[in-house]
């Protein structure tokens, strides 16, 4: 058997792909799961790559096969199981020995573990692109020490997914819980993403009275234009599919209750911690938790009826405001990202994050190339006021302006693109209207406020306040 520092724990859907991904990049593997049979029926499908994987039967068994200094990938459902695991590793590791947390953690757990004085060395990555990213390349996020990132770059980097420029979609994030965290903000952004998608589906639906094979060859075209990404693409597709039982359209047949684990929420949730708005991300997580409420919903519209067609809106229209609420969505999701590095006191790289997510993650897209380049000309400004987006905005604005408008008027949700656009409208306000919330706070609690001319009443004429 050949001699491995790398082990795997965990050989569910995506611990499985990625032990046979680390194994064809020529890293000899260990590997070992809680339940003996997983590994055994994984080690009968791992074909010609077999010879390079070792298969365990214990945890002391699946450490005594890997040489010291040993990188040990856990790939356990995120929560207890990682930290149940940590601690059946500790009395079998050394203070060199390196265990990453490749899950779908949460970096405030990350962080804790960090600071939790393990005996051994631990770092988190965020790893994205489901079981076929997990198996031919995946975008990684690494969240660690430098010298753990140093170790298991040319591991990470190896398998990792290839943007068209060759570069590697895996790097380094920050120390501690930087990595799970931009994992977090990726799958707000997917949330928000999937969201976009599912509203202007609907305005097809709904407003336009298309059926799911006619939508499926527009989500075609637009993935040939600037919204070219890969969930446009698979949207085009699902609505293609037809349904092998009974025949009609697959999405016609599917529950519209959408799951979900949780890292949406948790971005939401850090979002308000920062004061970081993203609003487009909590639309898309309200939406979720709204799907799961049918009963709720099918009531409401028995007692107020459903939406009505839309008029005067082309499918360029919905096109357009897809590209503006993209547009304002990312902006907001680099900005939580900014608050976060300040906060956080990490040296967060947001071109390197839009160049780690231009492939094998699920929100990849050609527009992240666009970003990259506008973020590396001035990381610390907001995206909107690049010139590339804000030109892109130019254009598209009027037409989301005319989607949100049509949804209010005929009763067609648009959640998330109408929170993207409000906002927007709230970032090209100079003077905007807090001045009357800080009046009122004032006269009810004596908050006091600035004045405009910097002179030094800062209480109103009102009540005992005055
Ligand atoms: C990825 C995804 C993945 C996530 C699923 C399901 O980047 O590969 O983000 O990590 O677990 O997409 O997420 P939900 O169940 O929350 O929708």
């Amino acid at each position: 058997m050949m001699q491995t520092h790398t082990g795997l724990i965990g050989l569910g859907t995506m611990g499985a792909a990625l032990a046979l991904n680390i194994a064809e990049k020529g890293f000899p593997i260990a590997v070992w799961n809680r339940t003996g049979s997983v590994t055994v029926a994984f080690q009968a499908t791992a074909g010609d790559l077999a010879a390079r994987i070792t298969p365990t039967e214990t945890l002391a068994g699946f450490v005594q096969a890997i040489a010291p200094p040993r990188a040990i990938i856990l790939m356990v459902p995120a929560g207890q199981p990682v930290d149940d695991q940590l601690a059946a590793l500790a009395p079998l590791l050394g203070p060199e020995d390196l265990v990453i947390d490749a899950g779908n953690a949460n970096f405030r757990d990350t962080n804790r573990r960090d600071a939790a004085g393990l005996s051994f060395r631990f770092m988190g990555i965020g790893v994205s692109g489901g079981e076929e990213g997990a198996r031919h390349g995946p975008a990684i996020m690494a969240g660690g020490p430098d010298q753990a990132w140093a170790q298991m770059k040319p591991v990470l980097q190896a398998i990792a997914a290839r943007a068209e420029d060759a570069t590697p979609c895996a790097d380094h994030m920050g120390p501690s819980g930087a990595g799970h965290f931009v994992k977090a903000v990726h799958n707000g952004i997917e949330y928000a993403d999937m969201q976009m998608i599912s509203e202007v589906y609907g305005v097809m639906r709904d407003g336009m009275g298309m059926a799911a094979a006619q939508i499926a060859p527009v989500f075609a075209r637009w993935n040939e234009g600037v919204l070219q990404s890969y969930l446009v693409e698979i949207s085009g597709q699902v609505a293609a599919a037809a349904d092998p039982v009974g025949g009609g359209a697959m999405l016609d047949v599917i529950v519209d209750a959408a799951g979900q684990k949780g890292t949406g929420r948790w971005t939401a949730v850090e979002a308000q911690h920062l004061a970081a708005p993203v609003p487009v991300i909590e639309a898309a997580v309200m939406a979720r938790n709204v799907s799961a409420r049918r009963a709720e919903r099918a009531a409401g519209e028995a007692r107020f009826g459903k939406a009505e067609a839309v008029v005067d809106l082309s499918l360029a229209d919905l096109e357009q405001a897809m590209i503006a609420g993209k547009i304002l969505c990312y902006a907001q999701g680099f900005a939580m990202m900014t608050a976060a590095a300040s906060e956080f006191d990490w040296a967060l790289d947001m071109p390197a994050i839009a160049r780690v997510w231009r492939a094998g993650c699920i929100i990849r897209s050609s527009m992240l190339n666009d970003m990259a380049q506008a973020l590396a000309e001035d990381a610390g400004r907001n995206l909107i006021l690049a010139p590339f987006f804000a030109g892109l905005l130019d254009e598209s604005l009027p037409a989301l302006r005319r989607v949100v408008a049509a949804g209010a008027l005929q009763g067609l949700p648009l959640p998330a693109l109408s929170a993207g656009l409000a906002w927007f409208d709230l970032m090209r306000q100079a003077r905007g209207t807090a001045n009357m919330v800080q009046g009122q706070r004032d006269f009810f609690g004596a908050h006091g406020f600035d004045r405009l001319d910097g002179k030094d009443l800062r209480h109103g004429p009102w009540g005992q306040a005055g």
